[in-house]
């Protein structure tokens, strides 16, 4: 069984989908409704990305519909075996007229570890295809002949590869031109400057007891953004030093770049 979305409907009315999203999983439907809520949701809706899930049981060859078995060399767990996973990734590249996708992604704690660096790359593809490993494992030898990229969420180990493609499809999705209503949001938020974000306040003024920083109510534009600004450096400096420590990298105080020179 194949779930797709909204999204293909909508190549009927002209819509043009920036993104294909294709995941091999034995959880068809735990990725379908996990992606098909809220901004993504509507972003598949409107045709401005498309994600369809293949489940991989659907491939088996074998009679009794099993897609593991026993390791060789021993060891406990089953592993996912290399015919299924195989014969799924190839009905997406039937499908897609590829004679081989660009970006064929395994999902595992052994990849590299996931940025939004990355994301931002990755975003930019026509056509992405997740693999979501379960059990022990996959064969060795499917990873080998299909796997561009193994992208770790990081170092923990979860019971199976959708968690994980699911957070790498939004990560990646929100960044796809159209997703977002507010073009502006993917650029001032975390990361999309190499900083961590500035507090932020909405209504009423004064809460428990605690009032909105004066400056924010000032109407001074230049004043807001630069107490912003300082305030996502302090933040980033005391919570994430390695990314400050970049930030100032590329951004030199205006009097050590007058003195290098
Ligand atoms: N599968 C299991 N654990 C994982 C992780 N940390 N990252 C990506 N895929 C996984």
């Amino acid at each position: 069984m194949r779930v797709f979305w909204m999204a293909r409907v909508s190549h009927y009315f002209g819509g043009y989908v920036m993104l294909n999203f294709h995941i091999l999983t034995l959880f068809p439907e735990m990725v379908m409704q996990g992606l098909h809520t809220s901004i993504l949701g509507r972003a598949v809706s409107r045709g401005n990305i498309a994600i369809e899930a293949v489940n991989i049981r659907d491939f088996t060859t074998d009679k009794h519909g099993k897609v593991d078995d026993y390791t060789y060399g021993g060891g406990a767990g089953m592993l996912m075996q290399a015919q299924p996973v195989y014969d799924a990734y190839q009905s997406v590249v039937d499908q897609i007229g590829h004679e081989r996708p660009r970006r064929v992604i395994y999902v595992t704690p052994q990849g590299k570890p996931f940025h939004q660096e990355m994301a931002k790359e990755l975003a930019g593809e026509e056509e992405l295809i997740f693999l979501c490993g379960h059990y022990e494992g996959i064969d060795e030898r499917v990873l080998e002949e299909i796997v561009t990229d193994e992208i770790s969420l990081g170092d923990y180990v979860l019971t199976g590869g959708e968690l994980a493609a699911m957070v790498m499809v939004d990560a990646i999705a929100r960044l796809v031109p159209g997703v977002l209503h507010n073009g502006e949001s993917a650029e001032t938020e975390s990361f999309g400057d190499g900083l961590l974000e500035y507090p932020q306040y909405s209504r009423p003024e004064t809460w428990h007891g605690k009032r909105v920083p004066e400056i924010l109510l000032s109407g001074d534009h230049a004043k807001v953004d630069a107490w912003r600004l300082e305030q996502a450096l302090l933040r980033t400096k005391e919570r994430r030093p390695d990314l400050y420590e970049k930030y100032m990298e590329a951004h030199p105080p205006v009097e050590k770049r007058q003195r290098k020179r």
